[in-house]
């Protein structure tokens, strides 16, 4: 039997750096054609050529080659063995969730994406999963909250919309002495800013649809780890649930993470820029940025990032204003999402946190001046003059 992976010769590309391994992915160059961009395997089924005689692929929901140069670069950029490829963030976050069985326990970051707190609400509880979320910055609350059923933390950081940090590594500490699972979901910083696995994580989770992909054109998700073991239960939640990424939205999402450097590396300088400025405004009260030296959080940042990616939050003077700003915004797109190239603003209380309980999302500071800006990747001056308009 001979399929790509007798091809890859991983250790040629350890040396590289980031950003070329960025571009040069797991196989980069398909092996048999030398085709450049690596193709689109769009075929549900792969011909035997006889009984038990198989080139390595059967079915595109178990293997597919343009999925496998997905999953196998992935595994490279989050350094660790294997990565999985599914149809959505939310399936990844099934996904890492799929190891928990009736009875046990899960912490997660009190201020987790909306659709993840929607799946501990409904399907974790209908299946006697029982949740608690904590504010994941605060170590103590952490301890506190550690049960003797507790099996996995889930940990998002930064946190989106309030940016909130928690340190990966200190928290790994204390779960390993427990034999806890560590989950992050890095989508938002993304391999090129934040390695969870290097840091202690077991599992990491993301939206491909975000940063990775970049484009707001597909919806993505990849799950990766470190234990074997693991792998495999992983695998099995891929192919019974039948979460498979299709080889289109594989390859849109490959060629996305070409450009990762220099698309994190401009968010980030916007985002820098546009904080600053928002700052600085008379009409907003307050912006939420970890790049801010007077972050609660900047210290864990600097330790555990090497960059502040490309979203932050802020907060205006008044409920009036903030409608405005949506009415009003030109070139910024007024839409759910982030992580484009296009800067998209909204309004979490009705859009991402609607069915978060009202006294949650306020105790959170998610109220109805508040305002999230996916910085894209546009001329900043742009950014700032269209928020300048639109606030005036
Ligand atoms: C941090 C985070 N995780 C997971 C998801 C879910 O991803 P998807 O929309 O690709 O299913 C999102 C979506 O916004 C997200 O922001």
């Amino acid at each position: 039997m001979k399929n790509f992976t007798n091809y890859v010769d991983y250790d040629k590309k350890e040396n590289l750096k980031m950003g070329s391994k960025l571009v040069h992915g797991a196989l980069g160059t398909e092996p048999l054609t030398g085709s450049v961009s690596f193709p689109i395997f769009q075929t549900a089924t792969f011909r035997f050529r006889g009984l038990e005689d198989s080139l390595g692929y059967d079915y595109t929901r178990c293997q597919n080659p343009t999925i496998e140069e997905l999953e196998r670069t992935m595994a490279i950029l989050e350094e660790g063995t294997e990565g999985f490829a599914l149809s959505s963030g939310m399936a990844a976050v099934m996904c890492a969730l799929s190891i928990l069985k009736p009875g046990d326990h899960l912490i997660l970051s009190d201020d987790i994406y909306g659709g993840t707190y929607e799946i501990a609400l409904t399907t974790l509880a209908e299946n006697k999963i029982e949740t608690t979320f904590v504010d994941l910055s605060d170590l103590e609350e952490l301890k506190e909250n550690i049960k003797s059923n507790t099996k996995m933390i889930f940990i998002e950081t930064p946190t989106n919309p309030m940016m909130k940090v928690a340190d990966i590594a200190e928290i790994c500490k204390i779960a390993k002495e427990k034999d806890i699972v560590v989950a992050v979901d890095n989508t938002l910083l993304t391999p090129y800013y934040q390695k969870p696995l290097t840091l202690g994580a077991d599992i990491v989770v993301h939206s491909g649809t975000k940063y990775l992909e970049g484009h707001n054109d597909t919806i993505a998700g990849m799950v990766v780890v470190k234990d074997k073991e693991m792998g495999q239960a992983m695998r099995n939640f891929l192919k019974y649930q039948g979460a498979c990424l299709a080889p289109l939205n594989a390859w849109l999402t490959l060629r996305g993470i070409k450009t990762l450097e220099i698309r994190m590396q401009r968010h980030n300088e916007n985002t820098r820029k546009v904080a600053n400025w928002l700052r600085a405004h008379p009409k907003v009260k307050k912006v939420y940025y970890v790049g801010f030296e007077d972050h609660p959080n900047y210290e864990v940042t600097k330790k555990q990032t090497t960059g502040f990616g490309g979203m932050l939050s802020f907060e205006v003077d008044s409920e009036e204003t903030a409608k405005k700003v949506i009415d009003k915004v030109d070139m910024i797109i007024f839409a759910g999402s982030l992580g484009g190239v296009e800067s998209l603003i909204t309004y979490p209380m009705i859009v991402t946190h609607h069915e978060v309980p009202v006294e949650v999302r306020e105790k959170l500071g998610i109220n109805e001046r508040f305002l999230r800006l996916s910085v894209g990747i546009e001329d900043a001056d742009d950014i700032i003059a269209d928020l300048e308009q639109a606030l005036q």
